[in-house]
């Protein structure tokens, strides 16, 4: 099967998956629309939505995100503010194809994510993808109380 990435398309289909597989780890929907992310969606060759990511391409994602966590990301950096494959497609390696496509763009940037340590699949692909833990935090989110990792991708 082939795929394609396409950017900010097809928003509705990623609202749909967002409410198919966001398990309570994802939490933002609007973010989805808000047009100050960049959304990367992956089609296959039928034009369906499998996958997508939302992208919050700015260094104070820490503030915007009220981590309770003490770092301070370099000027140039990007985040993954969320990433989420339809429940029928996972394990298929989407999930990657859809990481690379955020590499191959942000080529020369740090790239960071902050994943709830017991979301297993998250964990596991990223770092299987080269992403390294830089930062552990735990604090209440969204009413529950979470640990943290935050986990960073350099090309150097
Ligand atoms: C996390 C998520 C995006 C992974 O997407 P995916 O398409 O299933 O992942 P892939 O098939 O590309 O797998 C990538 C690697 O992660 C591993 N992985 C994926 N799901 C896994 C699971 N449930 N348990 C253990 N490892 C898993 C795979 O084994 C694979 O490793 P490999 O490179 O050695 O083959 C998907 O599980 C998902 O949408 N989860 C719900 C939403 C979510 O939690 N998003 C992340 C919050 S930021």
């Amino acid at each position: 099967m082939e795929y394609i990435i396409k950017k900010n398309y097809k928003l509705d289909d990623c609202v749909k998956i967002f409410e198919n597989n966001h398990k309570n780890f994802v939490f933002d929907k609007n973010s989805i629309t808000d047009p100050t992310y960049t959304k990367f969606v992956l089609v296959d060759t039928c034009d369906k939505v499998l996958g997508y990511a939302v992208i919050y391409p700015h260094n104070d994602f820490i503030t915007r995100e009220e981590f309770e966590c003490n770092y301070t990301p370099e000027s140039n950096s990007v985040y993954i503010w969320h990433i989420i494959v339809h429940s029928d497609y996972c394990n298929r390696g989407i999930g990657k194809i859809i990481n690379n496509a955020i590499k191959n763009e942000y080529n020369t940037c740090p790239i960071y994510c902050a994943i709830d340590t017991t979301n297993v699949a998250s964990m596991n692909m990223h770092l299987k993808q080269g992403f390294k833990v830089v930062k552990e935090f735990k604090q209440l989110f969204h009413g529950v109380d979470t640990n943290f990792a935050l986990m960073k991708y350099n090309f150097e």
